[in-house]
C-alpha cells in the first residue's frame, strides 16, 4: 500500500544489490543509512522470507578530529624532522615554527623528535635533522585505521586510544542473503480472500500474506471485578478457611432497636445524634421487634422487655444507665451504622438454639456488606463504606484468647505484629483498637475494633451466663487502599472511579511474605 512507500523504496534498493552480491553488509552497501531505517525494511522482507538477516555487532576505531589531520599532514614530530630536514643549515626555534606554521605541533614534535633522536642541536644552537630517513608510524597507523576502522595490533589500538587520537564505537550492521521467496521485486499480498478473487479466478495466482501469529490480538472488551470485591473475595476465603457461618446483610434500614439498643448504646450516646447517623422520615417508625419466619421460636416481647430495664434499670446484676428509656427512640428507622446490628439479631436467634446438651452451641458469624455513616466527605471518607465483621460465640472464651486469634486472622492477610489498645465500646468490655505497623507509612496504623461483647447484651437476648462472644469490626476500604496503593477513596468508589483502573487492576492475593 502507500503507507509502505518510504522503506518500499529502500526494501527494493536492497533486492536489487543482493542480486549483484550475495551477502551484502548493510554498512557497505548503505552506510549513509540509519540504522532503523534499514531495519525496518529488512523485516518488512523478511517478514515476505524474501531475505533472511544478521545482526552484527562490533566495535570501530574512530579518528578523533587531530587524529584525522596527523593521517593527512603527519604526526607532529615528523612535520618537525621534515622541516628541518628541508632547511640545509638548521634551524633556530623561531624560524622552525614559521616554517611549520604551528605553534603547539613545533613544540610536542620537538620533543618527540628529540626523544627519537630524529633531530639534534648544533654548537650553533639551531636545530638539525640528525638522519636521512624516518618512519611516521603514528601516521601510517592511523591511515591504516582510517581504512579498516581497525588495527590488527590491539596494542596499537590500547596506545592510539589513550593519546586520544582515535576513539572505539559500536555499530550495529546487518549481514543480508537472499531468502526463500527472493525476488527483485516485492509482490502484493492479499490479506482477504474475496468473491471477486473466486469469480475471476485470481486467487490461483494471488499471494497471500502468511499469518502472523506473533501479533498481540486486541484487548478483549470483558466485565472485571471491582477491587473491594477481589479483596471481600480474599476475606471470605479466610473467614470459611476458619469454620465460619456468612450472615444475611441484605437489609440497609434498622430499627434504633436493633443497631443501638439491644447492644447497650444509650439513647443519649453522641453516635445516635443526626449530625452521625441518617434517620427514615418515611415510614416514620419500624414495628416492634418480632419473629420474622415460622421457625424463629423467640420470645420478643421479652427480649424487648430485658433490653429496656437494662438500660432504665439495670438488670443481669448490671446497674444500668438509669435514664427513662424511650420506646419511640428505638423504634426509629436508621441506615444501618455498622453491621453490628445484624451480629446482633444472629446471637439472639443462637440464643433459640439448642445443641446436643440443650444450650446453645459455639458458633463464628461474619459478614461483609455495607454500613453508612454521616460523615463529611473527604479524602479518607465517605458516608458509606464496607464492614467487615466477625464474632465467636463460645463457652469459657478469655480476652488472651481474643488475641491470638486476631494474631492469626490477620496473619492470614499477611498482617504481623499486631498491637492492642484499651479501647471504649458502649457493647463491649473489655474493647482494643488493633494497630499494624504499616512499612509503607512507617506508623502504626488502626486496622480494627473489637472486644468481648457486654453481658447486658447478651443476657437480655437470653444467651447463658457462661456464654462469652468475640466481636471486631473493620472496613474493607482500608486494606484495599493499602492493596492498590489508593490514597483517595473516591478513586475507589462513586461518580469519579476510573473504568480503565477497574478493568486493569490484577486480582490481588493478600500477601503472606
Ligand atoms: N461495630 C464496631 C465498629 O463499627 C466494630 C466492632 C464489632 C467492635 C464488634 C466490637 C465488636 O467499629
Amino acid at each position: 500500500g502507500a503507507t509502505d512507500a518510504p522503506s518500499g523504496d529502500l526494501a527494493t534498493e536492497i533486492l536489487a544489490a543482493l542480486d549483484k552480491q550475495e551477502p551484502i553488509l548493510s554498512a557497505q552497501a548503505f552506510p549513509t543509512l540509519k540504522f532503523a531505517e534499514v531495519k525496518s525494511a529488512l523485516d518488512r522482507l523478511a517478514s515476505r522470507s524474501m531475505v533472511t538477516y544478521e545482526t552484527i555487532e562490533k566495535e570501530e576505531a574512530i579518528l578523533e578530529p587531530e587524529a584525522q589531520t596527523i593521517a593527512a599532514n603527519g604526526s607532529h614530530e615528523a612535520r618537525v624532522f621534515e622541516a628541518l630536514r628541508t632547511a640545509m643549515d638548521g634551524l633556530t626555534v623561531q624560524e622552525l615554527e614559521s616554517a611549520v606554521g604551528d605553534r603547539s605541533v613545533t613544540k610536542i614534535g620537538q620533543g618527540k623528535a628529540f626523544k627519537e633522536k630524529w633531530i639534534s642541536k648544533g654548537k650553533d644552537g639551531k636545530l638539525k635533522a640528525s638522519v636521512d630517513l624516518i618512519q611516521d608510524i603514528t601516521r601510517e597507523h592511523l591511515k591504516l585505521i582510517q581504512e579498516k576502522q581497525t588495527h590488527p595490533d590491539s596494542k596499537v589500538l590500547a596506545d592510539l586510544k589513550k593519546r586520544k587520537l582515535i576513539k572505539m564505537q559500536k555499530v550495529i550492521s546487518f549481514k543480508i542473503h537472499k531468502g526463500e521467496k527472493f525476488a527483485l521485486e516485492i509482490t502484493k499480498e492479499e490479506t482477504d480472500l474475496t468473491g471477486d478473487m473466486f469469480a475471476s479466478g485470481a486467487w490461483k495466482t494471488s499471494t497471500f500474506k502468511p499469518y502472523n501469529f506473533k501479533a498481540q490480538g486486541s484487548a478483549a472488551n470483558a466485565g472485571a471485578l471491582h477491587p473491594l470485591n477481589k479483596v471481600r473475595h480474599a476475606f471470605r476465603q479466610i473467614f470459611f478457611e476458619m469454620g465460619f457461618q456468612e450472615m444475611p446483610t441484605n437489609r440497609f434500614v434498622e430499627s434504633g432497636f436493633w443497631n443501638f439498643d439491644a447492644l447497650f448504646v444509650p439513647q443519649q450516646h453522641p453516635a445516635r445524634d443526626l449530625q452521625d447517623t441518617f434517620y427514615i422520615s418515611d415510614p416514620k417508625a419500624a414495628l416492634p421487634p418480632a419473629a420474622e419466619s415460622a421457625e424463629d421460636k423467640a420470645d420478643y416481647k421479652e427480649y424487648w422487655e430485658n433490653v429496656k430495664q437494662v438500660h432504665q434499670d439495670g438488670k443481669f446484676g448490671s446497674i444500668g444507665y438509669r435514664y427513662p428509656w424511650s420506646a419511640q427512640e428505638s423504634l426509629k428507622l436508621v441506615l444501618r451504622t455498622h453491621t453490628t446490628a445484624i451480629s446482633t439479631a444472629m446471637l439472639h436467634k443462637l440464643a433459640q438454639m439448642k445443641g446436643p446438651d440443650g444450650r446453645p452451641p459455639p458458633a463464628r458469624y461474619f459478614s461483609i456488606d455495607r454500613v453508612f455513616r454521616n460523615e463529611s466527605v473527604d479524602a479518607t471518607h465517605l458516608a458509606e463504606f464496607h464492614q467487615v465483621e466477625g464474632v465467636i460465640a463460645d463457652y469459657g472464651l478469655t480476652l488472651g484468647g481474643l488475641m491470638e486469634f486476631m494474631q492469626i486472622f490477620f496473619g492470614k492477610m499477611g498482617i504481623y505484629d499486631l498491637k492492642f489498645k484499651p479501647a471504649y465500646n458502649p457493647y463491649t468490655e473489655p474493647s482494643m483498637e488493633i494497630f499494624s505497623f504499616h512499612k509503607g507509612l512507617n506508623k502504626l496504623v488502626e486496622i480494627g475494633n473489637s472486644g468481648m461483647f457486654r453481658p447486658e447484651m447478651l443476657e437480655s437476648m437470653g444467651l447463658p451466663k457462661d456464654m462469652s462472644v468475640y466481636g471486631w469490626g473493620l472496613s474493607l476500604e482500608r486494606p484495599t487502599m493499602i492493596k492498590y496503593g489508593i490514597s483517595n477513596i473516591r478513586e475507589l468508589l462513586g461518580h469519579k472511579v476510573d473504568l480503565g483502573f477497574i478493568e486493569r487492576n490484577p486480582a490481588v492475593r493478600l500477601d503472606k511474605n
